[in-house]
């Protein structure tokens, strides 16, 4: 190791977030993170919800610090701990010629990391950032301290952060498969197929406004695991028949079936935490109206247009067959909830406004001039104005990637603090 103290070695990449189809609802092992069922998720487009980290190490540091969103966090918890344990025991040997700086394997029990990570997405969103974060976490030190694990090895310490980081490690669609050993080492995510395989999909998110105390993903499925017979008879019947049918639908992009099972799954999840004793409620009243509006929608259609999805919170992730759907999509949603008279189009519909435009609306007037969809017969339709913060359109998106470009990281390259 270059003795001097003041060399700051640095990484950054990007990681996208994902949300499930097939949800993973239920810990067998608290503390190596193992699920009861297998999962399957789409990544999210990066451009639009990521996190970026950027991780330093130097022997000029004392500890090991991180920040999130440029605030210092702890990092004691066990659930870090884990991660930095596996990945500084799989650590290489690392040179930089240009900077002298050589890292033999067994320094990197000895030095310590700084870690400064950042949403593109506000964190009280209630949008998965841990998967994010955790997988961002893991990918940045794998590439700092020259990791030879492929994705599903790294997947699989990231399982240990937040077990839905684990499918962040892969772009397109991915399945967490359960495993069966014991110590967890074949419980790891997949890629079924890249982003690219399914381009017509288009992502809806609303964000909902009224947001109570939620119960965390981590308590909510251990009190479920410790009360819910649904659950069981969900891991064990019915999730492995429906892991089949979606890998099957997501192979020949048959949206029908697709959509079909992604709401079937969403609905009993959440039919699940309302079997835990106490039951526990992540849906709201706009949720639930969403809802009434796809269903009825879809079924006016003949055919499923939309698919919905509900993680452990109100809102809503809406996936639309292709782009004519969305924009479609986009006018109801405006429909039934328009922006506050204060809030501005263009801070209401985030990601990518082309939707916007593909929908004909280019402002407020527009918003206000939409008629009520043919579906809804109860007329005069009610509009829930304020009822959702925002809308975010994006679609599926690539997997993590290392930045090279050293403007974008966090860190300060010469003293490996918070820029
Ligand atoms: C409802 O991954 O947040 O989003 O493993 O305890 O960190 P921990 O839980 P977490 O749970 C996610 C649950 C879910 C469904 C899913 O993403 O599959």
């Amino acid at each position: 190791m270059a003795d001097s103290k003041k060399w700051v070695l640095m990484a950054t990449a990007q990681t996208p977030t994902n949300i499930a189809v097939i949800k993973y609802w239920g810990k067998r092992d608290e503390t190596l993170i193992l699920p009861v069922n297998d999962s399957i998720s789409v990544t999210l487009d990066p451009s639009h919800l990521c996190t970026t980290t950027t991780v330093a190490v130097s022997p000029g540091f004392e500890q090991d610090r991180m920040w999130l969103n440029g605030k210092e966090i702890s990092l004691s918890g066990g659930r870090f701990q884990s991660c930095l344990r596996e990945i500084r025991s799989r650590a290489c040997d690392v040179e930089d010629k240009e900077k002298g700086i050589k890292i033999e394997k067994k320094d990197w029990e000895k030095l310590h990391v700084h870690i400064a990570s950042y949403n593109n997405f506000p964190t009280a969103a209630g949008l998965a950032s841990s998967a994010a974060g955790f997988a961002c976490l893991v990918f940045s030190l794998a590439k700092l301290m020259n990791l030879k694990e492929n994705p599903s090895q790294l997947s699989a310490i990231a399982r240990q952060g937040s077990g839905s980081a684990c499918r962040s490690l892969f772009g397109g669609f991915v399945k967490w498969i359960m495993g069966k050993d014991e110590n967890g080492s074949d419980s790891l995510a997949v890629q079924l197929v890249e982003e690219e395989h399914w381009n017509e999909l288009v992502i809806i998110i609303a964000v909902v406004s009224a947001r109570q105390k939620e119960t965390s993903s981590t308590s909510g499925m251990r009190e479920s695991v410790e009360t819910s017979l649904l659950l069981q008879h969900r891991a064990k019947e019915i999730v492995p028949k429906r892991i089949v049918k979606m890998e099957e639908a997501i192979k020949n992009r048959d949206f029908s079936s697709f959509a079909q099972l992604t709401c079937a799954d969403s609905n009993q999840f959440h039919a699940v935490c309302l079997d835990t004793s106490p039951p526990i409620f992540y849906m709201n009243d706009t949720s639930h109206r969403i809802i009434s509006y796809v269903e009825k929608w879809n079924r006016s259609e003949g055919s499923p247009q939309v698919a919905y999805t509900f993680d452990a919170g109100p809102n809503a992730v809406l996936i639309a067959r292709d782009r004519q759907v969305a924009a479609q999509l986009l006018r109801r949603l405006l429909f039934f909830f328009p922006p506050n008279s204060d809030t501005d189009l263009n801070s209401y519909v985030l990601g990518d406004k082309s939707i916007l435009h593909d929908a004909g609306i280019g402002g407020s007037k527009d918003v206000e001039a939409l008629q009520c969809p043919p579906e809804i017969t109860n007329v005069p339709a009610q509009k829930y104005t304020g009822e959702i913060n925002n809308f975010i359109c994006t679609k599926p998106g690539r997997g993590p990637v290392l930045l090279s470009d050293e403007s974008k990281a966090l860190l300060n390259l010469e003293t490996g603090l918070p820029k």
